[in-house]
């Protein structure tokens, strides 16, 4: 299998950026893809805040640093063909994704590895629209990327052994710890942290408890660093219903319906941190 060098991240989001910074803080030649130029824009910049940041803790050095500085930033898919890896953290759509790696399968070699972020998607679904459906394989990471040690990496239907082992190579490069799940809804992380997010949701809408009570109690009786409602925030109250719907569709059990009052502050526009308003209020 050919050496992986040249990382091809697209999405230039939250994880995407995360991603792209790792890879770049990591030795790799990196480029982030964004059809969305402010997207992108704000994409780079998020990148050196958080690797100046890292400097400053000395978490890094002053060369991984200007490494992340260098990334390079494309608009179109195109830019993919000289990529080894392609990484996609695009927005939890299976209709977008589907679209994305069939597109790819023109772009990108042969040789690539295709690579889904995905939260919750089918990465044997993805694959399924693609010429070399073994090359295809979920690398989930976690949010803050350039802090958490895991990545999750999903087998799919098809995925042959030497694309699974690139992968787990690939993330342990990262100095990240790479944890197989087979291909089934949520994977591991995401089936378990996200119902319980959800169940935190029902609990504040119940009126159990106001939203500090529900934090404090997961975070000082179960040792947990951040509260639920906290955590749901940083990921994004879109990201956590889309993969709650994910769930409740694909499992057809009640036991994963989305909580109302989450639906309710997607629909406000209410997201968390990024729209600086969620359960807490942001500056
Ligand atoms: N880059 C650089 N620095 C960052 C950062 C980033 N992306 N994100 C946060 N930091 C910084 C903070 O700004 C803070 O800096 P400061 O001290 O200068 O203010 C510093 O990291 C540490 O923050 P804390 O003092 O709050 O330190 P903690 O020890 O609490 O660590 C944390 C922060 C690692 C985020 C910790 O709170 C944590 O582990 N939280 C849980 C995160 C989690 O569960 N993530 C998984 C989400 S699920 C997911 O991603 C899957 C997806 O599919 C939904």
């Amino acid at each position: 299998m050919k050496k992986i060098k040249n990382i091809y991240v697209i999405g230039a989001g939250t994880m995407g950026s995360g991603i792209a910074q790792t890879a770049a803080v990591y030795g790799y030649q990196t480029t982030i893809m964004d059809i969305d130029p402010n997207a992108l824009q704000k994409g780079q910049a998020a990148i050196a805040r958080s690797a100046g940041k890292l400097l400053q803790k000395e978490r890094i050095s002053e060369e991984q640093y200007q490494a992340a500085l260098k990334i390079k930033g494309s608009g179109s898919l195109q830019d993919s063909a000289d990529a080894d890896l392609v990484i996609e953290a695009a927005t939890e759509n299976p209709n977008l994704k589907e679209k994305i790696f069939a597109e790819l399968g023109e772009t990108a070699t042969d040789k690539a590895i295709l690579a889904s972020n995905t939260s919750s998607i089918s990465i044997s679904r993805i694959a399924a629209v693609v010429k070399h459906p073994e090359r295809v394989v979920g690398l989930h990471f976690f949010n803050p990327v350039p802090l958490m040690k895991l990545v999750e990496v999903i087998e799919g239907k098809q995925t042959e052994k030497e694309t699974v082992e690139a992968a787990m190579e690939f993330a342990r490069s990262l100095g990240k710890t790479p944890v197989l799940a087979k291909d089934s809804p949520g994977f591991i992380g995401n089936r378990i942290l996200i119902p319980m997010i959800n169940e935190a949701v029902y609990t504040l809408a119940e009126g159990v408890a106001p939203v500090e009570s529900i934090d404090e109690v997961m975070k000082l009786g179960m040792g947990h660093p951040m509260g639920p409602l906290q955590l749901a925030d940083l990921i994004g109250l879109d990201v956590v219903l889309d993969i709650m719907q994910v769930l409740h569709t694909e499992f057809a059990s009640d036991k994963y319906r989305p909580a109302p009052l989450l639906e309710d502050m997607v629909a406000d526009g209410n997201l968390g941190k990024k729209t600086g308003r969620g359960f807490y209020v942001y500056e």
